[in-house]
């Protein structure tokens, strides 16, 4: 496997490619081969997410995604028993974990790690001595980046869905105001010794700002490049936001 020193890394979510196939609860797309299409375009990881009520990965993804890869699998899932057990069957490189509601259309907001620290702290633990990266989804939030310090977590990955939606409404001062917010945090996390990470609604038109971030090291990106495929092709989406990243970093 290839590393990229001092290189932003690109994580593809092939949640979406799930999230169609579903649609008819046949086979295909297949998540499998979108997976393995990403990595010949220059995916540095793949990232899914298992979520409780299965809307899109199937835990049959996530075994064949186990046995296909030859990037990293960045496994989202929530603080829960069955998932924990299902990260501890697997092994993948990393475990993101993330807050799920069951009435949500997507994951709205950060784990609110400090209020559930003694928790968290257990619930990691066993994934830690597993050898999974454990990485914490959090808002732009210094008790909560604190708190994720704590608890052992080695990566919180920042929620740029504020920043995103606000750029989307045209709210751009409120914007601007979360980025700030947000480059604050990645310093302040780098400073504290963990490797951060961003995602949640990036595209083409946001990523730029948060992949100049010199403390981020990886930026997990999905919805936008699945739908973006339909268009020119997954590859070629892929390619543009790798273009853009190495662009904003250059
Ligand atoms: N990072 C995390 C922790 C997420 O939960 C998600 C959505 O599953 C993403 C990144 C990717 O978000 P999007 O699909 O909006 O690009």
């Amino acid at each position: 496997m290839t590393t990229y020193a001092g290189r932003l890394r690109l994580g593809v979510n092939i949640d979406h490619v799930a999230t169609v196939r579903n649609a008819r609860g046949g086979a295909y797309p297949d998540p499998l081969r979108a997976a393995k299409l990403a990595e010949e375009a220059g995916a540095d990881g793949i990232t899914a997410h298992l979520r409780e009520d299965r809307r899109h990965i199937s835990d049959a993804d996530i075994d064949g995604l186990m046995e296909v890869l030859s990037v990293p699998l960045n496994f989202e899932m929530a603080a829960t028993d069955e998932m924990q057990k299902i990260a501890l069957r697997h092994k993948p490189h990393a475990v993101c974990i993330v807050p799920e509601k069951r009435e949500e259309r997507t994951t709205e907001g950060g784990l609110e790690v400090a209020r559930e620290e003694n928790k968290l702290a257990h619930f990691i633990a066993p994934l830690r001595e597993a050898g999974c990266r454990v990485s914490i989804f959090i808002a732009a939030d210094p008790r909560q980046i604190e708190a994720a310090h704590r608890i052992g977590a080695e990566v919180i990955e920042l929620h740029t869905g504020a920043y995103c939606d606000f750029h989307a409404e045209g709210k751009f001062s409120e914007r601007d105001e979360e980025l700030e917010k947000m480059r604050a945090m990645s310093i302040m996390a780098h400073e504290l010794g963990l490797e951060v990470h961003a995602g949640h609604g990036l595209t083409y038109d946001t990523v730029t700002p948060v992949a100049q971030f010199p403390e981020v090291m990886e930026l997990n990106i999905g919805h936008f490049i699945i739908g973006e495929a339909i268009f020119r092709g997954l590859q070629p989406a892929i390619g543009e936001m790798r273009r853009l990243m190495d662009e904003a970093r250059a």
